[in-house]
């Protein structure tokens, strides 16, 4: 299959709302409605990609449609007077349709790293799942890491990361 990575756009929202619910419906018992999820997420999602402020995207496309996304939100550091990258940003929503699979996940994950290089970004922060840690282990993630992290919730309805 050839599959192409470009930039998520507003017009895409529709399409990837539904790889959104199949990838988190398909992992978690819903406690939304489809329909309503959809509506929400395409509006959420064609907003974002419209202003571009702190949301981007990134689409895998084959011939039959788009087959896969990830997403990059930038976290702005306040302003500093040193010689210090002013963002970090948090990587989300990677997922590949099953059929679409075999380094495709990987092809969007570098478009991300690429933009967030190019961007100046500080850290990319991620929540990986056991089976996804090795894929970002080989581009370069770790575990060592100086900052620090509190969870306010053992179980969020709709958690970060993913
Ligand atoms: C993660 C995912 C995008 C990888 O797509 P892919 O095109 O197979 O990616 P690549 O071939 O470039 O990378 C393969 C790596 O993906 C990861 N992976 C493979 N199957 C996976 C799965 N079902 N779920 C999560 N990660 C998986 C593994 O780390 C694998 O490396 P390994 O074989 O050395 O263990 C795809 O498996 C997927 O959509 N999984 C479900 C959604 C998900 O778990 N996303 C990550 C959330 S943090």
């Amino acid at each position: 299959m050839i599959v192409r990575i470009r930039a998520g756009t507003p017009d895409d929202a529709e399409t990837l709302a539904a790889l959104r619910w199949e990838f988190r419906a398909g992992r978690t018992p819903p406690t939304e409605d489809r329909q309503a999820f959809l509506h929400r997420c395409a509006a959420w999602m064609r907003s974002e990609l419209r202003t571009g402020a702190s949301w981007r995207a990134w689409v895998a496309e084959a011939e039959e449609g788009i087959v896969g996304q990830a997403w990059v939100h930038t976290i702005q550091k306040v302003p500093n007077p040193v010689d210090d990258p002013e963002r970090h940003a948090y990587f989300s929503n990677l997922y590949v349709q099953p059929a679409a699979r075999g380094g495709v996940g990987a092809r969007l994950l570098g478009a991300a790293i690429d933009w967030c290089e190019a961007a100046g970004v500080d850290t990319i922060l991620l929540w990986p799942t056991p089976r996804s840690r090795p894929l970002y282990l080989r581009h370069g993630f770790t575990d060592r890491v100086e900052f620090l992290a509190l969870k306010l919730s053992r179980a969020p309805s709709r958690a970060p990361g993913e």
